[in-house]
């Protein structure tokens, strides 16, 4: 596999970076997964817009950034991922002597990059839809930036790996707030809610990209929260993300959600979701 490193294109097996990147040292960086389908990227401004304001948050020049949709577009090719298929970008601050405060004078950002194909989860996930665990949010309260810094969330999903469950639902102050990997949307007295797009989330593109699907189809939508001692009164509930796409959840924890199948708005989203992809990658067949 050829990965893109500081601007060169070399083998996986040769790329490597120095143990003083602050990236290995303080997790200082930012990164981004793509959606490929068809092997063409889906939705890749949104994902580079995050990017930059990832960058602009920590204050690393975004410049840096300007011709990645080039670079992902080249890997794209240069390892055949001609199907499904994920890019993913990270840029660190650099490399520097191990020190909190920013390298002065700056170091040019390390910027790693590869594309690879992706393995679609079983039919069954998106069909019959997926369990899930609740944990508590012991994230920072900085979720908007796409921190590499991801510790809380490899916990919160290995503690639903261990449970059997797919993913796990964060639960910040009696709230759910989203999955360890991808947004949650719930429908509660007859709408479609989400949590607000704030600090407390990732504000996902996925998820921006269901709300404007939702009105598209006239089902009511508010960007609101779900209280978890109202989950038993959730009707429907799914997560979405860039390799989540639309998944029903049908089990938190010990509670059945709806009728332990998957919803009809959740159906009705996920076709619509099938047919954006198909309407920009000319892919039929997405999950
Ligand atoms: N995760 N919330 C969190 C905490 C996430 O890590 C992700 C994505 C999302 C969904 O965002 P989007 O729709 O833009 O993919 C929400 C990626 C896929 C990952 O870490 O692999």
């Amino acid at each position: 596999m050829q990965v893109y490193l500081n601007g060169s294109y070399i083998d996986h097996t040769q790329a490597s970076v120095p143990v003083d990147d602050r990236g290995f040292l303080f997790a200082d960086g930012v990164y981004e997964v793509i959606r490929v389908y068809g092997g063409r990227l889906f939705l890749a401004e949104p994902h580079m817009q995050r990017l930059r304001a990832g960058l602009a948050a920590l204050r690393i020049d975004a410049a840096v950034a300007t011709d990645l949709l080039g670079v992902a577009e080249r890997l794209i090719r240069d390892n055949g991922v001609t199907g499904d298929g994920t890019v993913y970008i990270q840029v660190t601050r650099g490399v520097a002597p191990r020190r909190h405060a920013f390298p002065d004078p700056a170091v040019p950002p390390t910027v790693y990059a590869f594309a690879k194909p992706f393995n679609q989860y079983p039919r069954d996930y998106f069909d019959r839809g997926v369990a899930a665990v609740a944990v508590p949010d012991t994230r920072w309260t900085r979720c908007d930036i796409k921190s590499i810094a991801l510790l809380p969330n490899v916990l919160a999903n290995q503690q639903a790996h261990d449970a059997g469950a797919f993913e796990a639902l964060f639960v910040k102050d009696g709230i759910l707030i989203e999955g360890s990997h991808s947004n949650l949307f719930g429908v509660l007295d007859d709408t479609l809610v989400t949590y607000p797009s704030c600090n407390y989330i990732l504000s996902g593109i996925t998820r921006s990209l269901v709300l404007e699907l939702a009105r598209e189809l006239g089902i009511p939508a508010a960007e609101r929260p779900i209280p978890w001692d109202r989950i038993d009164d959730v009707q429907e509930l799914f997560l979405s993300g860039t390799t989540t796409e639309v998944m029903p959840v049908i089990r938190v924890d010990a509670h059945t959600i709806g009728n332990g199948t998957r919803g009809p708005i959740t159906a009705r989203l996920q076709e619509a979701y099938r047919a954006r992809v198909a309407e920009l990658t000319g892919v039929k067949s997405a999950a």
